[in-house]
């Protein structure tokens, strides 16, 4: 009789550690975390450090700065055709997709490609002098035959087939 009372007991006491266990591991997995880059606000650079005539990239963000028309804006640098990441081209001056040649202006406007709109944009807001990039906040790209700025390509492009070469 204590034999089978010890076990029953051994038996829960075990049970009851691995219902525990298995609570723990679950809620680690699923809670929300710091993210850096996702639904995020990240805190990025001074104004007077974004450049007219080319980009800054901000990894954490996932996005790229960069000034058209005198405005800084902050451009997704996940592509609007299947999510590639789209570099920015310098000697073209162009972001050309690696993925299915789309390719975009530095305002992020569709040039050619596959792609169903422009580069997608993040809001930004100026916090105590810094730049800060909200990815939560994101606005669908231009629809294609946008032209923001007239800045045909100054280059080569990067890619095979980059800006329709
Ligand atoms: S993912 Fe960029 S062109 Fe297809």
């Amino acid at each position: 009789m204590e034999r089978r009372s010890f076990l029953t007991r051994a038996w829960k006491t075990g049970a009851g550690f691995l219902a525990g266990a298995g609570a723990w591991t679950s809620w680690d997995l699923l809670r929300p975390r710091n993210a850096a880059g996702f639904n995020a606000k990240i805190r990025t650079v001074s104004p007077d450090t974004v450049p007219a005539n080319t980009v800054l990239e901000i990894p954490e963000a996932r996005a790229y700065l960069t000034k058209i028309n005198d405005e800084i804006v902050a451009l997704s640098e996940v592509c609007s055709h299947l999510g590639c990441r789209v570099p920015f081209c310098d000697s073209s001056g162009q972001f050309e997709c690696p993925c299915h040649g789309s390719f975009f202006n530095r305002a992020g406007d569709l040039q050619g490609g596959p792609a169903p709109r422009g580069m997608d944009r993040f809001k930004i807001e100026i916090v105590d002098g810094v730049i800060e990039i909200d990815t939560a906040e994101r606005e669908s790209g231009a629809p294609p035959g946008t032209v923001t700025i007239n800045e045909p390509p100054r280059g080569p492009p990067c890619t095979e087939g980059g800006h329709g070469a």
